[in-house]
């Protein structure tokens, strides 16, 4: 497609940089055809593909050659690819933890979108974080844009059992701490569980992050669940090459496409699908970037209407791969149709009701329909009370039926190190009853909230058998983590939020049903204890980890930078 054969009338970017008679024309042309580009090229849009493979992020190994079917479908539809780089962050390997490098990675996407010559753009992503921060990026610099996520890994397998990276990591694990497997047991098991590219297969942040990008109509129908390695990923890499090229010449961008009821639709499919908690400060961030609220009571309001139909781990039964032969998420969808507002746009150029038309469900088992759901609610729970004014979550699906409602005492630890130090001591005060609380893991605590919600059950209480307890932080967890695990408490204990106040042997009341995490200590001697905390010491004392430090929002605001956030909205929210 020439420049000249578009709908709209807006010059394109690469028009400024390549078609001018002035110097920088001369140098951008002249630079440009020194790679191979001829003059022919550089007058049709130029797309970009952020590539974000690296070899420290399993999850994108695939990803050089997923690029090269892009390009094929770019150069089809008449535009001229152009492949650049971006930070990836592979969740098992970045330290302290991933989360610290959401928004450098959302920066430096939208960054490279605004500063280059680039009227449009296909983001790779897969992992965890990766995915956010390209929407957020996307929202940022309004550019047209679609998502194509690498594709969950196939099921792992072993003894005819199937595996899931990483719900059955924490079990092999948790096994072996408690001596019921051997060394050798647990090094076959590390082979067999991840055993092809692509990134983790249950409904984990990855999965639910890919489901998300398709409900919010910013990736091509059925992106989500098709198998990294399956030959119908490439063909969907092409497809989107071409339709990028499309977008580009209707001159439809991102924030013509993620309006508030693309939000609530990607709620929703979150909430019927048991998708990961990290999900709730993802979808946040990306509002605030479009200048939106999105207060946890819409989580909550959408989670009690929203059924839970998809038969999933960790919450259910099968994995990404049985989804995806199900019809994946247009036929999640389509059993949705009523919860959705079905005129959104989406990158197809057209609605998410056009695009579900001739979506049907081929496994029931997997995808259940909103009459005979797997449970009457959505996945996750907003819950409110003093011990998180500013709200905490819990993905309800996952908790053991006996501690729904629960009333303890609590042991607290008071910073990851010390959770460490002391979770296996033969001489801790705890039982099955007891509450675990972990402090000073929140957004600044640990810092950047690490995925440690899922507080270790004490060795000797896991000899005796127990394998759930009500655990209660301000951390993350991984999408693929299961339990009683209350998680993202605001206000966090390292800004003196109540859970910093909390003492072990206090009483602390658990239920969900009424959504309410109450602590039951008086308010004088809470107040008494307040006057007596001191913040904690921030861990950097320079570079970007200080301007974490410094600028991160609560959970509840989606842990974005304050100054990312749009001016109008900053000062509503912020009172800036
Ligand atoms: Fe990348 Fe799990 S490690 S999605």
């Amino acid at each position: 497609m020439d420049n000249e054969e578009r709908d709209h009338v807006e010059p394109l970017k690469s028009e400024r940089y390549f078609q001018e008679k002035d110097l920088w024309g001369f140098i951008h042309r002249s630079f440009t055809k020194s790679m191979g580009y001829s003059e022919a090229s550089l007058r049709k849009p130029i797309i970009g593909i952020a590539n974000t493979f690296s070899e420290l992020n399993k999850c994108h190994s695939h990803f050089n050659e997923l690029v090269d079917y892009v390009k094929r479908g770019v150069w089809q539809a008449g535009g001229t690819p152009m492949e650049f780089p971006t930070i990836s962050i592979g969740e098992p390997y970045i330290k302290p933890t991933t989360m610290l490098l959401r928004n450098l990675m959302a920066m430096d996407t939208e960054e490279m979108l605004k500063g280059h010559p680039i009227d449009g753009v296909v983001l790779l992503g897969g992992c965890d974080k990766t995915v956010p921060a390209q929407l957020m990026a996307a929202a940022s610099a309004n550019i047209p844009a679609i998502v194509l996520t690498g594709g969950p890994m196939l099921n792992g397998r072993l003894g005819g059992r199937s595996l899931g990276a990483c719900t059955d990591c924490y079990g092999f694990t948790l096994e072996h701490k408690a001596g019921n497997i051997s060394d050798e047991e647990l090094a076959v098991a590390e082979d067999a569980i991840c055993r092809s590219d692509g990134h983790c297969m249950v409904m984990g942040t990855a999965s639910t992050m890919a489901s998300i990008a398709e409900a919010l109509g910013m990736a091509l129908p059925g992106c989500a669940a098709i198998p990294a390695p399956d030959s119908r990923r490439r063909h969907l890499a092409e497809e989107t090459g071409k339709q990028i090229v499309e977008l580009v010449r209707q001159g439809i961008r991102p924030r013509d496409i993620m309006t508030r009821e693309a939000l609530e639709n990607a709620i929703t499919v979150t909430m019927a699908s048991g998708g990961s908690t990290n999900a709730i400060i993802h979808l946040i961030a990306i509002a605030q970037r479009l200048g939106m609220k999105l207060p946890l009571e819409t989580f909550d309001e959408i989670s009690a209407r929203t059924p839970f139909i998809l038969n999933l781990r960790p919450s259910g039964q099968y994995q990404m791969e049985e989804y995806f032969e199900a019809g994946g998420v247009p036929a999640l969808m389509k059993e949705l149709e009523e919860l959705l507002h079905g005129d959104c746009l989406t990158v197809t150029g057209e609605t998410i009701a056009d695009n579900l038309r001739g979506a049907r469900t081929l496994d029931r088992d997997v995808i259940r329909t909103v009459e005979e759901p797997l449970d009457t609610q959505g996945g996750i729970a907003v819950l409110r009370g003093n011990l998180a004014p500013d709200g905490a979550l819990v993905k309800q699906t996952a908790v053991s039926a006996h501690l729904k409602s629960h009333i303890g005492r609590a042991v607290v630890f008071e910073s990851p190190e010390d959770l460490t130090r002391r979770i296996d001591d033969p001489d801790l005060e705890v039982d099955e009853t007891s509450v675990l609380v972990l402090k000073n893991a929140g957004p600044k605590g640990a810092p950047a909230m690490p995925e440690i919600g899922q507080i270790p059950i004490p060795r000797k209480l896991l000899q005796q058998g127990v394998r759930d307890m009500v655990r209660i932080s301000d951390a993350r967890i991984s999408g693929t983590s299961y339990g009683a695990l209350i998680v993202h408490a605001a206000p966090e204990a390292a800004v003196g939020g109540n859970l910093a106040l909390v003492q072990s042997g206090d009483r602390i009341e658990l239920d969900i049903a009424s959504r309410r995490l109450i602590l039951h200590v008086p308010d004088d001697e809470l107040a008494r204890r307040r006057a007596a905390w001191q913040p904690p010491k921030p861990h950097y004392d320079r570079g970007y980890g200080l301007l974490f430090h410094e600028r991160v929002l609560q959970a509840n605001l989606g842990c974005d930078f304050d100054f990312l956030l749009p001016a109008e909205l900053r000062r509503e929210l912020l009172g800036e």
